[in-house]
């Protein structure tokens, strides 16, 4: 059987420098800073309510820990601001190797596997154009577990019916290499820049206070 190729979303085929810089024209000289806190906290929040069982889609995810983040570093938006915020996962840009890699695997079938929610993420295939260099685009939300929980990754096996021996993950997420590898696909991983968290790293020396301050979230 022909191998199946499937794709982690965020910070793999898609740059998530664009979040830091829609976040920076709203907060000037805080976008990295924004853009880091927000994506770590989006992602605590999917693995702790995984671990809870109280799975609510990432779009929940994205904007409980956008409200976190603003709250901790004292910045004030209005709904609508938060909601124009949040938006930016809705329509990032694809790296630029992103079409040529996807166009190279035909005629394997090529695939997203991301946390983002099944409306998140046809909204950013459509935003994008990669639609129409996918066969398949899924959520977890299928089976309400974020990666790397070993559910997320048999909806691969469910949705293309393959073997997990016959599927390549692709992955910049160190996390998500971690998850599918033990779950046993073959795993490529792509270095982005940093470890795909958006933006230079807060280095100890230059953290922001303000982020010590007990999380209220
Ligand atoms: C994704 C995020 C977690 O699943 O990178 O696309």
């Amino acid at each position: 059987m022909k191998k199946a190729f499937v794709f982690d979303a965020y910070g793999t085929l898609y740059d998530l420098r664009s979040v830091e810089q829609s976040v920076e024209a709203v907060f000037p000289g805080q976008g990295s800073l924004i853009a880091h806190v927000w994506r770590m906290k989006q992602l605590e929040y999917s693995w702790l309510t995984t671990l809870m069982n109280r799975y609510e889609d990432f779009w929940s995810m994205t904007l409980r820990s956008l409200d976190y983040t603003l709250r901790s570093l004292q910045l004030a938006a209005n709904e609508q601001l938060r909601l124009d915020i949040a938006a930016t996962y809705l329509d990032l840009a694809p790296y630029d190797d992103a079409v040529v890699c996807l166009d190279s695997l035909v005629p394997h079938r090529r695939a997203i596997l991301s946390n983002g929610s099944r409306l998140m993420l046809s909204a950013l295939a459509a935003n994008s154009r990669l639609e129409r260099y996918l066969d398949h685009i899924l959520s977890v939300d299928a089976d309400r577990a974020f990666k790397p929980a070993p559910q997320a990754y048999e909806i691969v096996e469910q949705a293309l019916a393959v073997e997990r021996s016959d599927v390549v993950f692709v992955s910049s997420n160190g996390f998500d290499i971690c998850g599918a590898k033990s779950f046993g696909f073959t795993v490529v991983r792509v270095a982005r820049t940093d470890t795909s968290v958006p933006g230079p790293r807060v280095a100890p020396n230059n953290m922001d206070e303000r982020l010590l301050r007990p999380d209220t979230g």
